[in-house]
């Protein structure tokens, strides 16, 4: 399975922004200007409490509803916590998991984020799965061993049919909400080196080139052509940019291919 043949998932990331009653009027203008290829799946991963109204004002569009973090927990005394039945309950179909900033500000671990992966995969909502390096940790050539060993933790004691369902994200701390993108050759460096470790150290190339890469980190109108147009990213995790309706539709239009 070559790259035309897996999916194109454009996905933003509103993060802890936005209220349930804007949800209407983005969509209002998000939804006329997209030009959406036959390959290509919109995603908006939105705060919990505006699942409702994103999952109504995107009922009949190609906009679908993702999450941002899920329990590792199926239920019980877990405060403040969210469930993947809850979540597939509410119909969001794509959910990230182990996002920096959840890494970073809620001592998130690889096993933690491993146990959310099997939450997800077992409510059968698809996991966005986010891995990257700090600029030390690039700045120290630890890139590729940081990116595989947060990979092969994720996927443990995930079966080959089940890794197929997984969409990976490389999101490189350094390039986050800081404008400061990795280039085309740096991006396509570390997805392609993800797709390889797939193929040869966890799985097989049939299962490897089933999975769907993005690229996340300051993907905005201007640089999303040249990124997505790389061998082995598929798609984008997007921020900043996919609070502005007119700026997200260049993205998607830029994923493409029919275009
Ligand atoms: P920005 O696009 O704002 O850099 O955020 C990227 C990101 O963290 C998406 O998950």
């Amino acid at each position: 399975m070559d790259k035309k043949h897996r999916k194109t998932i454009i996905a933003g990331n509103w993060k802890m922004n936005q209220l349930a009653s804007g949800v209407p009027a983005f969509l209002d203008e998000l939804v006329p200007a997209l030009r959406c290829g036959a390959g290509e799946e919109v995603v908006l991963c939105v705060p919990f409490p505006l699942i409702p109204a994103m999952k109504a004002a995107a009922g009949g569009t190609v906009v679908r509803v993702g999450a941002q973090d899920v329990s590792a927990h199926d239920k019980g005394a877990y405060t403040g916590e969210v469930s993947a039945a809850m979540l597939q309950d509410l119909g969001t179909e794509y959910c990230i998991i182990g996002h920096s900033e959840r890494r970073a500000y809620h001592a998130e671990s690889d096993e933690l984020v491993n146990a959310k992966l099997k939450a997800l995969l077992g409510a059968g909502i698809t996991p966005i799965l986010c891995v990257g390096e700090s600029l030390e940790q690039r700045d120290a050539g630890e890139t590729l061993h940081v990116v595989s060993s947060q990979v092969k933790a994720a996927f443990e004691g995930i079966r080959p049919e089940q890794a197929k369902a997984v969409v990976i994200a490389y999101e490189p701390i350094w390039a986050i909400g800081t404008g400061r993108t990795a280039t085309a050759e740096q991006a396509q460096e570390v997805c392609g080196f993800i797709r390889e470790y797939l193929a040869e150290k966890i799985y097989d190339w049939e299962t490897s080139k089933a999975v769907s890469i993005l690229y996340g980190g300051s993907m905005n109108a201007k640089n999303a052509a040249e990124l997505l147009g790389q061998l082995d990213i598929d798609g984008g995790l997007i921020g900043g940019a996919s609070l502005k309706p007119a700026d997200f539709a260049v993205i998607v239009k830029a994923g493409n291919e029919d275009a």
